[in-house]
């Protein structure tokens, strides 16, 4: 039987090239051969404060984006994560079966709130809406960068602890897909951090739709280091490390064919040939992404996502509710 397939992306900021190799690629890839459904987490964006009519049109622009960079809505479903009910009603249901403490432990929750007591519960529960969106859907594998690897864990954690307390088959318990090469691309100013959409320097990270002169300035300033070697060891030479993983990424190319192609080779050329690659690869999505964007047909699109996706999840919503208890029909 085909795999069913899940993932989301929140509606804020540009989506980066670390979101892209990371992520979307891995969802277009899946498209073949699996059952896939695919998300706008809405609801995970309004954990910090976002102005209504920037918020919407930010969903917008991550949906047109997810079609530019090949989700075909005739293979898979796409949506927009407040249109279907169920996934703030299952993430409650969740939350009576979290622990705090196992929460607090949560890096991105730590990272976000610094300990100030005035961190919206919503940021403290965001993990469980997110194990809430996976196991609405009785979703197999789920794409994802290497960022949320402790958040797939904390989902199966708490799938299990359910399924041992009301019914093996209550939830069907998910894996995380991870890439080996793209999985977490780093800031381009600073490679010992994640790219992020949050980074306050816009060099930091290349969004897909940055123009040509954009993606040449944030390329070719670059972190690198003083050795002039092209060779790929994280550990001790992040930065030119992080640039063989994209170009290695955009080019089809393992980091070790990247090595040998630019042996004996300078930085300025490398980065030179990776403005172009990145360039190439950008500019038919950012094509699609012009059309689309401006067409009407993507709120229809999104509809009916959100009507297919809202008929899986109301069956799943039944049973969980059922080996609960809840509700008068029980
Ligand atoms: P977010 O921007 O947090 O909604 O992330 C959307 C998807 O992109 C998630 O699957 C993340 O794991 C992935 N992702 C985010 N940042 C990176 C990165 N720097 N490298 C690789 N994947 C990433
Ligand atoms: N937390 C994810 C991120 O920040 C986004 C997300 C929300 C997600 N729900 C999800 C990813 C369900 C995969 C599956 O990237």
């Amino acid at each position: 039987m085909a795999a069913r397939v899940f993932s989301g992306v929140q509606p804020t900021g540009n989506i980066h090239i670390g979101n892209y190799l990371g992520a979307l690629k891995q969802f277009v890839d899946l498209q073949t051969g699996n059952d896939c459904i695919y998300c706008i987490v809405d609801l995970h964006a309004i954990t910090v404060p976002k102005d209504p009519s920037e918020l919407n049109s930010a969903i917008l622009d991550v949906a047109a984006l997810y079609l530019a960079v090949g989700l075909d809505p005739g293979k898979s479903i796409v949506f927009v994560q407040s249109d279907v009910s169920g996934h703030a009603e299952l993430s409650w249901i969740l939350m009576c079966n979290s622990y705090t403490g196992e929460l607090s432990r949560m890096t991105q929750f730590k990272d976000k709130s610094r300990g100030n007591e005035s961190a919206p519960t919503g940021l403290f529960a965001y993990p469980v809406l997110m194990a809430a969106d996976i196991l609405l859907y009785d979703t197999d594998v789920v794409p994802v960068g290497n960022d949320q690897k402790q958040h797939i864990e904390l989902t199966r954690d708490i799938a299990i602890r359910v399924n041992n307390k009301y019914g093996e088959d209550t939830f069907v318990v998910p894996e995380g897909r991870f890439l080996k090469e793209g999985a977490r691309i780093m800031a381009l100013d600073d490679p010992t951090a994640k790219m992020s959409k949050s980074a306050e320097n816009p060099h930091s990270s290349i969004s897909l739709l940055d123009d040509e002169g954009k993606i040449k300035k944030s390329i070719m300033r670059a972190t690198t280091d003083s050795d002039g070697e092209i060779r790929f060891d994280p550990g001790s030479k992040p930065g030119v490390s992080n640039l063989i993983t994209i170009y290695g990424a955009f080019a089809g190319m393992g980091a070790a064919d990247v090595e040998r192609e630019w042996a004996g080779r300078g930085y300025g050329d490398f980065k030179k040939a990776l403005v172009e690659v990145t360039i190439d690869s950008l500019r038919p999505i950012q094509e699609r992404y012009a059309e689309i964007r401006s067409s009407g047909d993507l709120i229809t699109t999104l509809k009916d996502g959100a009507e297919r996706a809202g008929a899986i999840a109301e069956k799943v919503m039944v049973r969980v509710k059922d080996r609960f208890g809840l509700g008068a029909a029980g």
